[in-house]
């Protein structure tokens, strides 16, 4: 997870898919104790660090992406993002020179909307409202500022932009490119579908013949699995660590969102059955030097159902190219 930045909804008018989505409204618990807790903890941001770090992790992304093309840049595609969430960063980086679509659950607001503001509150409950409100008066001017200047320009290009689940049936008949994308890309979605089968069916689907996936998946199993708010704004290590997995802390620890709960090895069985050859890659941070050492003792026997592997695992990141012909 990378700290959310900044919000950059585009002027185009939202394309709404079908019916409401019927799963789930929000993929997230937005209470009003917790968005307060993270809109003091953006405001209190190195905003420039926080844009450098994310900087290289997106460069990190385009390496993958190009390497699975067989391309040394990626210039003039059809891009669809999935989940961008409130901050329009990583498709923003994109947009430079690609043409970027995204898609995401949430409502989204910015600037002086009121309409926009009571749609949030009804549908995603009055935290939502008051972070979205919050952060866009107070936090947003800076991190789009630090980012904007990161990526060495005047302005951002924001995606085309539709508002749905893209678990839904739907899903291909409302974005529009869908079947011809040259890239499917997300980041921290795919832990909170509900239908992770459905999903990445939809992106095999969502790609031109020769199109490449990433998707980015925040491991359940990790330390910060759990999406409890706290970690998130600054208190990770005052929570118990793996809190979550065991049965002596389950109780101190809330998670803020909707979580399918899935392993590594759900996730690797699914894409080898869908997507047979997709690559897995495990990225752990600085999580082994920083938490492994918690691991050598009396907690290794209480989480001794889950690998260290596991355990070390911050997000399982998969590519994929699908075969130019069926
Ligand atoms: C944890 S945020 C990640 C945002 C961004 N990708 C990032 O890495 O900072 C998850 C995002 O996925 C969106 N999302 C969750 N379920 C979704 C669904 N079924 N279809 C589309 N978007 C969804 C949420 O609305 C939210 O914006």
């Amino acid at each position: 997870m990378f700290a959310e930045g900044i919000r950059r909804w585009n002027e185009q008018p939202v394309t709404e898919l079908g019916a409401r989505p019927t799963s789930a409204a929000t993929y997230a618990d937005f209470s009003v104790r917790g968005s307060l807790r993270q809109l003091l903890h953006l405001a209190r941001a190195p905003h420039a660090r926080n844009a450098a770090a994310l900087l290289r992790e997106v460069e990190i992304s385009e390496t993958r992406l190009a390497e699975r093309l067989g391309q040394t840049e990626l210039v003039g595609l059809s891009i669809l993002e999935i989940g961008p969430g409130q901050s329009m960063e990583r498709a923003q980086f994109f947009g430079r020179r690609n043409v970027v679509t995204a898609i995401d659950l949430d409502e989204i607001v910015d600037g002086f909307d009121p309409a926009g503001y009571r749609r949030m509150r009804r549908s995603n409950g009055w935290g939502r409202m008051i972070k979205t409100l919050g952060r866009n008066v107070l936090i947003s001017p800076r991190q789009r500022r630090a980012w904007k200047a990161e990526l060495g320009v005047d302005r951002v290009t924001p995606p085309i932009r539709v508002r749905g689940d893209f678990c839904d049936a739907n899903v291909r008949d409302v974005v529009p490119g869908f079947g011809a994308f040259d890239i499917v890309m997300s980041w921290s979605v795919f832990e909170h579908l509900r239908d992770p089968r459905t999903a990445v069916q939809s992106v095999v689907d969502a790609l031109a013949p020769g199109g490449v996936f990433l998707l980015s998946i925040h491991n359940y199993t990790a330390n910060d699995g759990h999406h409890d708010i706290r970690a998130f704004s600054g208190g990770l290590d005052a929570l118990p660590p793996w809190g979550h997995l065991r049965d002596s802390t389950k109780s101190e620890i809330h998670p803020s969102a909707y979580l399918n709960e899935w392993r590594l090895q759900d996730w690797q069985s699914l894409f080898e059955e869908l997507t047979p050859g997709a690559v897995v890659q495990l990225d752990s941070y600085e999580h082994p030097e920083r938490f492994g050492p918690l691991l050598d003792g009396s907690l290794a026997v209480e989480l001794g159902a889950f690998s260290r592997e596991e355990l070390l695992t911050v997000d399982i990141v998969v590519t994929w190219r699908k075969p130019l012909v069926d």
